[in-house]
């Protein structure tokens, strides 16, 4: 077989099958675990369990295969996406368990424990769908606090509404129905992977409304989104009261699912799935030609300054750099000699046009020199190039990081972020950018291994 030009170089995807949601992500006993949704057998979303990687720096990580399986009734058709926590050096994870007889589906919260961070044993326990909800009742994210464990699951109202449905427990198998957490139209048909954290002074309530075209036949997922809300858990009515509209986590093509955990260095850490590829593009997607789909965004470390949602590329990732270059030129152009690499753009008073092109002319960055800034790529099912608009009024830093076939977006030291994958073979890479003001600086890191 010809070399795969896509297989990226610190994203992490799978050797085959197909990827999806990042699940169960923690730091236990040292090691850092990120589990994930895996179809190890097809590029479809017909079979679906966790997979494992592992890393002890977050830079070189393994892949353990398999972590668990739906072997069980209460999960035959699928180990969907949940999350971890660790208790008495134990490591817990609690995952829906999908089930489908004769076409009708049911769904299971469940909970499996591991003293080895690899091998898990199931509970028998599972919590079923509280009435007045469809079985569309899924991804169990749990956290602790005030000497409690809470469990909150994405849900849809009979009437068809996304909700989230929240659980508290003291010893984390049997669970108490606390209500419906937090419900809004605005949450679509259905709330999928739902994430809740205090972050500095703010608590922030993760959503994914899950759009789609027609509930009759519908698997499709048509612009489903996360975002984010900003409010309060209020513990007398255990709901969870906005102080926002939905904000969009990640601005770009591909991005989903995400979910966070804390790390022993105390970082809230998120991590998304880097896909939103309807059927089309997942059909034609390239790497499909190499028997794999998709994979996870780099973990982003979050703050909260400004009463904003900062997302910054983890200081490890420095350990990528292998050589710099930089430049002060108005326009330039030059080779990357591979296809991993960053760029870091500070702009000092950019009031004039930049535009930067990268991968050959596949992905290109312009700014207006005031507030807007246009990202594009070539789309692989139409060859078309396609674009989204941000709206930055003052733009002083952009930070990319080029991965053979996933690029990672950072503006204002990671109050916008944009993700999205593209398609480009060449091992060298062209670079160009026109337009840079006084005082600008464009610094690129090479990744390539001396
Ligand atoms: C989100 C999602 C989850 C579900 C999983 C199944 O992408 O649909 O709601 O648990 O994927 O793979």
């Amino acid at each position: 077989m010809k070399e795969n030009p896509y297989r990226n170089l610190f994203h992490l995807e799978p050797d085959r099958g197909l990827l999806n949601d990042p699940n169960g992500l923690i730091q236990f006993q040292g090691r850092y675990y990120f589990f994930h949704q895996w179809n190890r057998f097809g590029l479809d979303h017909g079979y679906k369990e966790w997979g494992a990687f592992t890393s002890s720096d977050l830079n070189n990580w393994d892949h353990l295969g398999s972590a668990l399986l739906p072997d069980s009734k209460e999960d035959s058709d699928g180990v969907y996406s949940g999350s971890a926590i660790e208790h008495d050096n134990k490591l817990y994870v609690f995952y829906t368990g999908n089930t489908k007889n004769n076409g009708t589906r049911k769904t299971y919260q469940r909970m499996a424990c591991s003293s080895n961070g690899c091998t898990f044993i199931k509970s028998e326990k599972v919590i079923e769908t509280p009435n007045g909800f469809t079985e569309h009742h899924r991804d169990p994210k749990v956290w602790q606090s005030d000497g409690k464990w809470w469990m909150i699951v994405g849900a849809q109202t009979i009437e068809q509404v996304g909700a989230i449905n929240l659980f508290s427990s003291t010893e984390l198998e049997e669970w108490k129905y606390e209500g419906v957490f937090y419900s809004e139209q605005s949450l679509d048909q259905m709330c999928e992977c739902p994430d809740y954290f205090q972050l500095g002074d703010a608590e922030i309530l993760v959503v994914c409304p899950q759009k789609r075209t027609s509930l009759l036949n519908g698997n499709e997922n048509i612009s489903s989104y996360a975002g984010y809300i900003v409010g309060n858990f209020e513990n007398n009515n255990k709901r969870f009261r906005p102080d926002s509209d939905i904000i969009l986590i990640d601005e770009g093509f591909d991005f989903y699912a995400p979910q966070s955990f804390i790390d022993e260095k105390n970082r809230r850490i998120v991590v998304g799935w880097m896909s939103r590829m309807d059927e089309a593009e997942e059909l034609a997607c390239p790497t499909a030609a190499f028997n794999y789909l998709h994979c996870l965004t780099i973990p982003r470390e979050l703050f909260w300054e400004n009463d904003c949602l900062y997302q910054r590329p983890l200081e490890e990732l420095k350990m990528l750099r292998k050589k710099r270059n930089t430049s002060t030129e108005t326009s330039a152009a030059f080779l990357s000699d591979s296809r991993s690499y960053e760029l870091h753009v500070q702009l000092v008073n950019q009031t004039t046009p930049l535009e930067i092109s990268m991968n050959n002319g596949n992905t290109v960055i312009h700014f207006d020199g005031r507030s807007k800034l246009v990202i594009s790529r070539i789309n692989w099912v139409s060859g078309q190039r396609e674009q989204k608009e941000l709206h930055i009024p003052k733009l002083f830093e952009i930070q990319i990081f080029n991965d053979s076939s996933a690029m990672e977006i950072f503006m204002n030291k990671g109050e916008k972020v944009f993700s999205m994958r593209y398609f480009c073979e060449e091992e060298q890479r062209d670079i160009s950018y026109r337009g840079l003001q006084e005082n600008g600086s464009i610094d690129y890191y090479s990744y390539k291994e001396e």
